[in-house]
């Protein structure tokens, strides 16, 4: 697949099948996370694996929704607030602007494969952060389900770019 069809064909998967993803096809989807770029090349990125049936059950229960519980894996994508970089001029935290693309390498990788995700920000952090035993600067900013999709690609509904794309100024 060439890059603007798998930009088109990515999708939020939200019912998986049971089969499960091949390991060397997972670690293809963290080597694309890996190698996002980030301001100053800080990388502030931590990705949790979760595949143990008892460490998914922690996770269905920060994010009530029963499709959740047909991913065989999640991934907790985790921005390091202690590494990343900061804006001289306003202090601005880039943490959460790099762990985004290096998530969104992840779910074009994972689509380049067969596979389906799902970003997820509405989760519980806090008891994430607990459960999972994150240390103080690390924050779990998107929960990441992959796995073979159950679902058809639906009918992307996006702006025109007429509406979105300015010339010159605003
Ligand atoms: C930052 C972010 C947070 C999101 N959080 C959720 C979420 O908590 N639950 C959910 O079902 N989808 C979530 N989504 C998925 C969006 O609803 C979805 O990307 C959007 O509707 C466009 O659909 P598409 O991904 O199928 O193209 C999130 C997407 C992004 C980028």
């Amino acid at each position: 697949m060439n890059l603007n069809k798998i930009i088109n064909q990515r999708f939020s998967v939200r019912k998986y099948k049971t089969e499960p993803v091949e390991d060397d096809k997972l670690e293809l989807i963290l080597e694309a996370g890996r190698m996002a770029p980030s301001a100053a090349n800080y990388q502030p990125w931590f990705f949790i694996v979760v595949r143990q049936p008892d460490n998914l059950k922690k996770l269905h229960s920060l994010y009530q929704r029963d499709w959740i519980k047909s991913a065989p894996i999640i991934i907790i994508a985790c921005a390091d607030h202690s590494q990343s970089w900061k804006r001289s001029s306003d202090g601005k935290d880039s943490a959460e602007i790099d762990l985004a693309i290096a998530v969104d390498h992840m779910t074009l990788q994972a689509t380049e494969l067969g596979l389906g995700t799902c970003w997820i920000c509405n989760f519980d952090v806090t008891p994430c952060s607990e459960l999972f035993k994150l240390p103080t600067d690390i924050e779990p900013v998107a929960l990441l389900p992959i796995g073979y999709p159950d679902v058809k690609l639906p009918n992307k509904k996006r702006k025109p770019l007429k509406e979105i794309v300015r010339w010159e100024e605003f």
